[in-house]
């Protein structure tokens, strides 16, 4: 998830608007950032590792140029340097690209180009594009070259064009990645969200998935993937800046939860080939899965959960041990890791302390870590062996949401992976695992209830989580969020384990939200629930949609029908959005929680 930028109007105007949208699109990924401007004499380009400020250091006495493309990056493909920053050009700097999602075949077009004789400057997958455009003859014909270029790229992305030949166009496609047209006096815009440009102008078009775009200062031509030109409506947004930031959404956490459908696309993408994984998408060989022979999981709060549900689906599937401990205890607790033990650590942010810790105590001890972060470029990424992506996208808000879910879809892949390997394939699992981000979707539309069940939540002091297996580890992350941003008082339990002394804590009306995927053993659970019932407790389930409709709880939150070790990742989903309507209901700071920090860059 990166911010694109795009103009084409009147001398003297791409340079301050792109700046000045590159600045508002910050929040989209800010580990780089380069502005290209397209002038009859050659593409001017400057680009720099960071922020945006360091841009503006290197940008120097850049002339203001009528046309031109900008982007601030959160790392995919290549670490974060000057290099591997957009825009990236074509052999002889005459077109330049931006671009927004991964190219799944890149390998593959770069191996071809470079064979042709391409140079290629960065390790990126977009460098890609810009070499397929010169290779199609886009210094005569960009619009020509981008539909050529697009017939050849793979994967979920947006991307913009310009031609040192064609000084007074922007070329624009889209494929899943958002991107749209924003509409001038005289000029014209292109961005990756309305944000960018809602100081100029507030009427916008936006394109639909697999649109071709061709803007000049005073037009714009809309083409679909058959190529027919279509017309796609104006709007007027009325949106003020911060709300567009959070893509019209009261706050992060909330723009982030709705956004899970695209990241676990993101998170997939290329990742599964038929009814198999690509193991090789999973940063080790064949081989060096095959010598794991234990696995010792690392990380902190909700990366810790996640690595709980690790733990289940990589005994389950793949017969192998996995131990999950919490960073900050693993590193003081003088531990046993035995030769051949495989060190995952997992970090949303890649800068956590403690986990940092751990990698770094077990790489003394010998042994080989292996990262499964969303920051590219993190300490974590560059001081592990390898490293896996979960392709989340920036997450801004403190509780974390699509960076838990896209944790859990990766290590789904890497114990599907490892469960091939060992020769126990499970393509039931692949295939449920591809319909995860449309059913995603359908979670997302049916929430209504937990928006009702928060508001009388909200009024409570306590509340209680329980499940049985990964039910159980969802619940410890249920209860996390909704601690630490509504703060009520919550407490998550193995359901087999009421009865062993919490049971006496359940008075009439008492909330339990009992979470029900495990099918296999859901008649245990349900008499646990009836435990609680019996008490007084009111029971909010939140159910795997093939259990029969007559199970005793009080509510029911239906999930859509999914294979069942793929429910927990939409299970996730109401547990995420009770915590945020409690908090909303209780008045709370959503996104900057008192007391905590995104990121735990210290003891
Ligand atoms: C959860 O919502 C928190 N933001 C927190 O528990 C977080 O998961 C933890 O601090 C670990 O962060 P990391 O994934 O960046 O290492």
């Amino acid at each position: 998830m990166c911010g694109i930028v795009g103009f084409v109007g009147q001398e003297a105007g791409a340079l301050p608007f792109i700046f000045d949208g590159l600045k508002r699109l910050e929040y989209r990924g800010y580990d780089s950032a380069g502005i290209a401007l397209a002038l009859p004499e050659g593409i001017v380009l400057r680009k720099s590792k960071g922020k945006i400020t360091l841009l503006q250091e290197v940008l120097g006495s850049l002339p203001p140029g009528p046309c031109g493309i900008g982007h601030t990056r959160w790392a995919t493909h290549g670490r974060p340097t000057d290099q591997n920053a957009h825009p990236h050009t074509d052999c002889h700097g005459e077109i330049a690209t931006v671009h927004n999602g991964i190219i799944e075949n890149f390998q593959e077009l770069r191996d071809e180009l470079m064979a042709d004789g391409h140079q290629f400057s960065s390790d990126t997958d977009t460098e890609v594009i810009p070499h397929l455009l010169e290779a199609y003859g886009g210094n005569q014909d960009l619009v020509l070259a981008v539909r050529r270029a697009e017939e050849r790229l793979k994967g979920a992305y947006a991307f913009l064009a310009v031609s040192s030949h064609e000084p007074d166009k922007v070329v624009a496609v889209r494929r899943t990645s958002p991107l749209l047209i924003g509409l001038g006096q005289g000029e014209n815009y292109l961005a990756s969200d309305f944000s960018a440009f809602l100081a100029a102008t507030r009427r916008a078009v936006v394109l639909e998935n697999g649109d071709l775009a061709v803007v000049t200062p005073t037009s714009y031509t809309v083409m679909d993937s058959e190529g027919h030109s279509v017309t796609r409506p104006e709007i007027e947004v009325d949106w003020d800046i911060a709300q567009a930031e959070r893509g019209g959404y009261q706050h992060f956490m909330l723009k982030e939860i709705m956004e899970q459908p695209e990241a676990w696309s993101d998170c997939l993408l290329g990742r599964l080939d038929g009814d198999r994984v690509v193991v090789e998408e999973l940063g080790l060989s064949r081989e060096e899965w095959a010598a794991v022979s234990r696995i010792q999981i690392v990380a902190a709060g909700t990366a810790y959960h996640a690595g709980l549900i690790g733990k289940a689906l990589i005994e389950r599937l793949a017969r192998i041990t996995v131990t999950v401990d919490v960073a900050s205890e693993f590193r003081y607790q003088d531990p046993l890791v035995e030769p051949g033990t495989l060190v995952i650590a997992i970090s949303q942010s890649g800068e956590t302390a403690d986990t940092l810790a751990c990698v770094r105590m077990a790489r003394e001890m010998g042994r080989k870590t292996y990262a499964i972060t969303n920051t590219v470029g993190s300490t974590l990424a560059r001081e592990s062996d390898d490293v896996v992506y979960t392709h989340a996208g920036p997450e801004i808000a403190v509780a974390s949401t699509k960076a838990y879910t896209t944790q859990i879809l990766v290590l789904s892949l890497i114990a599907l992976a490892l469960a091939e390997i060992r020769g126990m394939p499970r393509p039931d699992i692949v295939r449920g695992l591809r319909e995860v981000p449309a059913l995603g979707a359908t979670v997302l539309s049916r929430m209504d209830p937990v928006k009702a069940f928060a508001q009388k939540l909200a009024q409570n002091r306590d509340v209680f989580y329980v499940g049985r297996g990964m039910d159980w580890a969802l619940c410890m992350e249920g209860q996390l969020k909704l601690k630490e941003i509504s703060y009520i008082h919550a407490e998550a339990y193995a359901a087999g384990e009421l009865k062993h002394g919490t049971l006496a804590l359940i008075e009439e009306g008492t909330p339990v939200v009992a979470v029900i995927t495990e099918t296999a053993i859901v008649d245990k659970t349900l008499s646990n629930v009836l435990e609680v019932k019996a008490r007084g407790g009111e029971v909010w389930g939140i159910v795997a949609g093939q259990l029969p409709k007559n199970i005793p709880i009080d509510h029911r939150i239906d999930l859509p029908l999914a294979h069942p070790l793929t429910s927990l990742v939409l299970a996730a989903v109401p547990l995420q959005l009770l915590a945020y309507w409690a908090a909303v209901f209780r008045g709370e700071d959503v996104d900057q929680p008192r007391n905590l920090a995104k990121s735990v860059t210290v003891e």
